[in-house]
């Protein structure tokens, strides 16, 4: 399976900060955002990965990530021109994809939890039409939405529904078929202009062919949009650290323990950024492995 993280939009409600770069680069306490994606793709362990993003963006993610071949993973870069909706990954994506199904996950979301990577890989390996990952929240309206009927059938998806029929929010993961290259070119823009994630699930659903898997207790998941948002990941990132020892995200131990990368490349990552906790983190559990 393929991967793409979509890292465009304006990140106009994060302004000033993202006035002049992406969201995407802005920390998630102390990494940048976009690791937190990056590492989900890699723990559900796909290796190939697309990463889109607007023009005056793209460079800065190629310095942050080069080309890849640290972590044991190609990564391509493409351009999206205008933020026209989610559904243009796929658009964009299409050469990258090729015939091979594809996961795409949005750059601003963060998972985490025990899990995770079992979740993930098992939807990997039976992937069938589309895989959504479904969370319980508190304030459904700013989400798409699932309605699921007494027997737990997902019955209708809706987009940020000023009357949500439930409280599950579909999250910015997303598992396809080779065959969403063509529903994403049969859609068409919302009342808001753009072309919705939403409106391929739902045919997926009209289809019969999309799962929801439940990202339910145990599970975190934060989309980090606003400031709000933004602070209570950090604050998640740091407790959890603080107290575990143990780092979120970290793209080089998945990396390392994926068996993409060798002893000596993972120190030699952690020397270059010896100076820093995250350095000396890498240092660490080569030294304790
Ligand atoms: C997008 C999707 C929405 C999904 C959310 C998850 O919304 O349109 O369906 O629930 O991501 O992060 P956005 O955050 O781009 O407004």
């Amino acid at each position: 399976m393929k991967g793409i993280i979509l890292a465009g939009g304006l990140g106009t409600r994060l302004h000033p900060i993202t006035l002049a770069t992406s969201k995407q680069l802005i920390p998630v306490y102390d990494k940048p955002m976009i690791y937190y994606s990056l590492s989900t793709l890699m723990l559900a362990g796909i290796r190939e990965i697309l990463l889109i993003s607007a023009p005056q963006d793209i460079s800065s993610f190629e310095a942050l990530l080069g080309d890849g071949s640290h972590l044991g993973i190609s990564i391509n870069y493409a351009i999206q021109p205008e933020p026209e909706g989610l559904a243009q990954a796929f658009l964009v994506g299409e050469a990258f994809i090729g015939k091979d199904p594809c996961a795409l996950i949005l750059g601003d979301n963060l998972f985490f939890g025990n899990e995770l990577q079992q979740i993930l890989r098992n939807s990997v390996s039976k992937i069938k039409g589309a895989t959504v990952f479904t969370y319980p929240v508190n304030d459904p309206e700013r989400y798409g939405v699932i309605e699921f009927d007494s027997s737990n059938f997902a019955v209708s998806i809706e987009e940020k529904p000023s009357k949500p029929k439930s409280n599950f929010a579909i999250t910015g993961l997303y598992f396809y078929e080779n065959s969403v290259i063509d529903i994403a070119k049969s859609i068409t823009p919302s009342e808001r202009g753009q072309l919705e994630i939403t409106s391929i699930n739902q045919i997926y659903l009209s289809q019969g062919l999309l799962n929801a898997q439940s990202f339910g207790r145990g599970m975190a998941w934060f989309d980090t949009g606003t400031h709000e948002a933004l602070l209570e990941a950090s604050q998640f990132v740091r407790t959890l650290q603080k107290r575990q020892g143990l780092m979120i995200s970290a793209v080089e131990e998945i990396a390392w323990k994926n068996g993409w990368i060798s002893d000596s490349e993972l120190e030699m990552q952690g020397n270059k950024l010896a100076n820093t906790e995250y350095g000396k983190y890498l240092l660490t559990i080569i030294q304790n492995r």
